[in-house]
């Protein structure tokens, strides 16, 4: 009961009075989590790991992970907690009012990556109920161009944004909240499940060889270390203020150094543990080639045509497997929506269901565009996801750590003293580590944006 009282009542310290509070702060976490875990923790992580030398990148992400992601994070749930306000309200009440336009760069970007999120979340749907009702299709790759794009690709789109819509509309506690902590549990008690299952198939170890041995050789190149850190952000989804703004709805007392370290395991966590289900799974069944022709590849055309192969088990396996990627894609779509929708709250005093309509009307009406062409899709991502996030985690970094006097404060209310003394570090972090890094990232990232747009508007 204490928790709740304190929660309430210190909660008015935060914000505007009035201001959706999580009612818990298993909530809480088990929202951040859900926006943070998602396809990027089977979809491209795995496919990073494959490509930039198995454990040795495993490796150097949890480094960054931890040494870039986490302080990152933590600025972004001060801002969020100390202002009480989605992205744009907190940038100008916190950081100044020059700041204000990069909040619109990061509802920018959410609606962006939301746009083109849900055509792959309604692919992930798609194939969960494809299992409930048939076998997995034996020439996965052909299944899998014929829907990705056009009709079917439109449909489950929309039936995704749908959901969207109306777990966010329905509010932070009784929506979000409640869906993210249904669905967080679960996936991971289907993943731990589905690892089990994997370690008893016959040829798998080549799998593990390939996932788990280190090549360092292969580590060591600007490519891999940009690749490694954006993946970082993205899994963490950071730099566009998704978790700034599920920390506008957080108490005065949440340990908000504690909480983004137990975010940042939970998020590595899953995604280790789904590679542990797709490597010997792709292995055991010889359809590794497919794993590094494209990110899409292993998940989408591997993974179904190993279930096929498998007959009735696979039938059961896929449709838990892609139950549980499905559980992890609705509560970030859910993230990605609520950063407009509470900004459309704060800027426009818009309430909560018009918002969340308009928005996500919105929002499909972009994605059409990846639905209808998947180089549409891959663009959109490379601007996103690759250009867009480092540079907004360049400004969260910069403006919390140069702009913010009372930042080491502020991160501080609600910590432990022994985590209070390490916070220097981290504001030093922030000032001098971060911003090289993320740079790097862009100088990587910039040029594949721009090939993308190339082979997207026709060029050679
Ligand atoms: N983190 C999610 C994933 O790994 C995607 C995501 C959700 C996201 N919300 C975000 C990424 C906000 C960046 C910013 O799939």
């Amino acid at each position: 009961m204490s928790d709740q009282q304190t929660a309430t009542t210190s909660a008015s310290a935060t914000g505007e009075p009035g201001r959706e509070q999580w009612t818990s702060r298993f909530g809480f976490i088990m929202a951040a989590v859900g926006s943070a875990v998602g396809l990027g923790n089977m979809w491209r992580f795995a496919y990073i790991a494959s490509e930039h030398g198995g454990a040795a990148a495993v490796l150097l992400y949890v480094v960054l992970t931890f040494a870039v992601g986490v302080p990152v994070l933590i600025a972004e749930l001060v801002l969020g907690r100390a202002s009480g306000r989605s992205p744009i309200g907190a940038m100008r009440k916190e950081l100044g009012r020059g700041w204000a336009p990069f909040g619109f760069l990061f509802i920018l970007a959410g609606a962006l990556i939301l746009s083109y999120y849900a055509v792959i979340a309604g692919w992930v749907l798609r194939y969960a109920l494809v299992a409930i009702t048939s076998p997995f299709p034996a020439d996965a790759g052909t299944y899998f161009t014929d829907m990705a794009a056009g009709g079917p690709a439109i449909l489950f789109q929309i039936v995704i944004m749908a959901v969207t819509v109306l777990v966010v509309a329905r509010g932070v506690g009784s929506g979000i909240e409640r869906l993210s902590s249904f669905m967080m549990p679960a996936l991971f008690l289907i993943l731990v499940g589905l690892a089990i299952w994997a370690a008893t198939l016959p040829g798998g170890d080549e799998g593990y060889a390939y996932y788990l041995v280190p090549r360092f050789s292969e580590l060591f190149s600007l490519e891999t270390l940009a690749a490694s850190t954006s993946q970082a952000f993205f899994s963490l989804s950071l730099g566009m203020g998704a978790m700034l703004t599920f920390a506008s709805y957080l108490p005065r007392d949440a340990n908000l150094p504690r909480d983004s370290a137990t975010i940042a395991i939970a998020d590595f966590g899953v995604a280790f543990v789904a590679g542990l289900v797709v490597f010997p799974v792709v292995y055991a069944l010889g359809l590794q080639s497919a794993v590094s022709g494209s990110t899409v590849g292993a998940l989408f055309i591997s993974l179904p045509g190993a279930f096929a192969a498998m007959g009735g088990v696979g039938r059961v396996v896929g449709m838990f497997f892609f139950v549980a990627l499905l559980f992890g894609a609705i509560t970030s779509t859910v993230s990605l929506l609520e950063v407009v929708v509470s900004s459309m709250m704060d800027e426009r005093k818009l309430r909560r269901p018009v918002a969340a309509l308009i928005a996500g009307g919105f929002i499909t009406l972009i994605g059409l565009w990846s639905a209808l062409d998947t180089n549409a899709l891959g663009f959109l991502d490379a601007i996103a996801n690759s250009v867009m996030l480092p540079l907004g985690g360049l400004v969260i970094a910069l403006g919390v750590a140069w702009k913010m006097p009372n930042a080491i404060a502020e991160a501080g209310t609600g910590a432990s003293p022994r985590i209070v003394k390490l916070l220097t570090g981290w504001l030093w972090v922030l000032r001098i580590a971060v911003p090289p890094l993320l740079i790097v990232v862009l100088y990587e990232t910039i040029p594949a944006a721009i090939e993308a747009g190339r082979v997207l508007f026709g060029g050679s």
